[in-house]
């Protein structure tokens, strides 16, 4: 029923051997969480009540592939300008509404990081919150936040703008790739900000803030806009070149001139602000997600299916458009969706990503699980992070034929996948691997979802009101009845 102590607990009683106490505390922690783990009745309990410890995240997808999506899905708002919006919603001593929040993980971890340094915060429906910033108490953000997303790293440029000082925790790398903040930490001192790395606390502060003429040296999206929310408070006015020109900064900046910022440029790469006193209250909708929507535009053209995606904005989808219909597919627009028909017989394409607008980074993996089941070769190169390839080797475990050299991916179209067990190594490699699943043949299983929950809200529950064969299991023993669910 259950085994001798191990090594882990003899090792936390050696390595509490001055403490006693602690040692036992631990070993108690160990102990039960063994005994939870191995009774069969509780774990009836916990698969259903709650997960035991050591199980809880281990949430997989189980895909039944061979289904053309068909019918139409519903866009979320966009996730990566809600992290900004919601970071720079502080910013006034007024209540902010902002509507058409996605209910993923990454927007939870922000709503929870201003909660924490004090801001007033409400939740009025799903996707809709309340927000003040007149509360706010601290300017140190916990590197808890951080860890669970870089994008916390708004919080600097929102209260270095708002309270001239911002403590916050240094990101560090990810799945992508080393993720630097040269360029935020440039446009702030370039601003008149002192800023300092000590104890892995990014730590920035200013007698005042004065505009500036700053020059990206790299086209950031992350950097742009949190220029953006320190530079609208300080005095005099500031010129971004090289701006980043994303869909995201432009809401950004849309919602900051909603607050009585004077933000003009946004979308080109040379955005001008002249500083203000203060910002006041509005209520602000977020865009629909870009990325969401050419996700499911990938998807409809891999099954050959037929979908229509709503509350999408055309225009952002360009370049998406543009590759899907050099592929052989059909995409129709019309003034807020998109209807995306696939075709059993793709040609092949090349694909290189750019910043905005040009093809995103974000549909990288997306697009070239597609064309791993299209007719010839496409050659696909990243030009923006150094380590997006992560999902090929899940990817060859279900058939796919891609070479990586660098940062490009040599993509041989195969006749068939087939399912397997795999894992999402990152955001938008999960969300191709769900892809990948829907055309195999077979079952697959996808764990660690939980970084594919991070971006996509109800992604299952979309894909299943489109005709797919995706469930969720809660843990491994759950798969058994989810696979004999999904194959009947
Ligand atoms: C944002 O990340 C997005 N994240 C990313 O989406 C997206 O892939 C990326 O922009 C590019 O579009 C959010 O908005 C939360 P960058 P960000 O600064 O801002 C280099 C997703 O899947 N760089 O535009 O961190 C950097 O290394 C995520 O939703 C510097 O050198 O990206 C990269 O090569 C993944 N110094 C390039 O610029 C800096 O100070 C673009 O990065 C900053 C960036």
């Amino acid at each position: 029923m259950y085994k001798t102590p191990d090594v882990l607990s003899f090792g936390v009683v050696f390595l509490c051997k001055f403490n006693v106490y602690k040692g036992v505390f631990y070993v108690i922690i160990i102990v039960y969480v063994k005994i939870t783990y191995n009774i069969g009745f509780l774990r009836e309990r916990t698969e259903y009540g709650f997960l035991p410890i050591l199980e809880a995240g281990m949430e997989q997808y189980v895909i039944k592939g061979g289904t053309k999506l068909q019918g139409e899905v519903e866009i979320s708002g966009a996730k990566n300008a809600a992290l900004a919006i919601l970071a720079a919603a502080i910013m006034a001593d007024d209540v902010v509404v902002i509507e058409n929040v996605p209910d993923v993980r990454d927007t939870r971890v922000v709503i929870e990081a201003i909660k924490d340094i004090g801001a007033y915060v409400e939740q009025i429906d799903k996707h809709t919150f309340k927000i003040n910033g007149k509360t706010i108490c601290s300017t140190v953000v916990d590197y808890e936040y951080i860890k669970k997303i870089r994008a916390s790293y708004y919080l600097l440029g929102s209260l270095l703008g708002k309270r001239r000082k911002a403590k916050v925790a240094l990101p560090g790398g990810c799945n992508i790739g080393s993720r630097p903040i040269d360029q935020h930490i440039k446009g702030f001192r370039a601003l008149g900000a002192s800023v300092a790395i000590e104890h892995g606390m990014i730590c920035a502060d200013a007698e005042k803030l004065s505009g500036s003429h700053i020059y990206m040296d790299v086209v950031s999206v992350g950097a742009t806009i949190n220029i953006m929310l320190a530079a609208c408070l300080s005095q005099g006015s500031t010129i971004i070149e090289n701006a980043a020109k994303e869909p995201h900064v432009v809401d950004v900046a849309n919602f900051l001139n909603c607050m009585g910022a004077n933000i003009k440029g946004a979308g080109t790469d040379v955005i001008r602000i002249k500083g203000v006193e203060k910002l006041h209250g509005t209520t602000y909708s977020i865009i629909p997600d870009q990325i969401e929507a050419g996700t499911f535009m990938v998807a409809a053209a891999a099954t050959a299916g037929n979908i229509l995606i709503r509350k999408v904005i055309p225009k952002h989808l360009e370049a998406i458009t543009a590759k899907l219909i050099e592929l052989g597919c059909k995409v129709e627009e019309y003034d807020e969706d998109v209807r995306v028909i696939g075709s059993e017989k793709l040609g092949h394409t090349n694909i290189k990503t750019f910043p905005y607008p040009g093809f995103p980074t974000d549909m990288q993996p997306q697009i070239s699980v597609l064309l791993s089941k299209c007719d010839g070769t496409s050659i696909v190169t990243e030009s923006i992070f150094e380590n997006r390839f992560r999902y090929v080797d899940e990817l060859s475990r279900m058939g796919g034929d891609i070479k990586v050299e660098g940062n490009t991916a040599i993509i041989s179209g195969v006749e068939r996948l087939t399912g397997a067990q795999i894992t999402a190594p990152d955001l938008r490699a999960g969300a191709a691997l769900v892809i990948a699943g829907l055309i195999a043949e077979g079952v697959t299983t996808i764990d660690d979802i939980k970084y594919i929950e991070r971006g996509y809200e109800d992604f299952d529950i979309k894909l299943r009101g489109l005709g797919a064969n995706i469930q969720i299991a809660k843990c491994e023993k759950d798969i058994r009845k989810v696979e004999l669910a999904i194959v009947e």
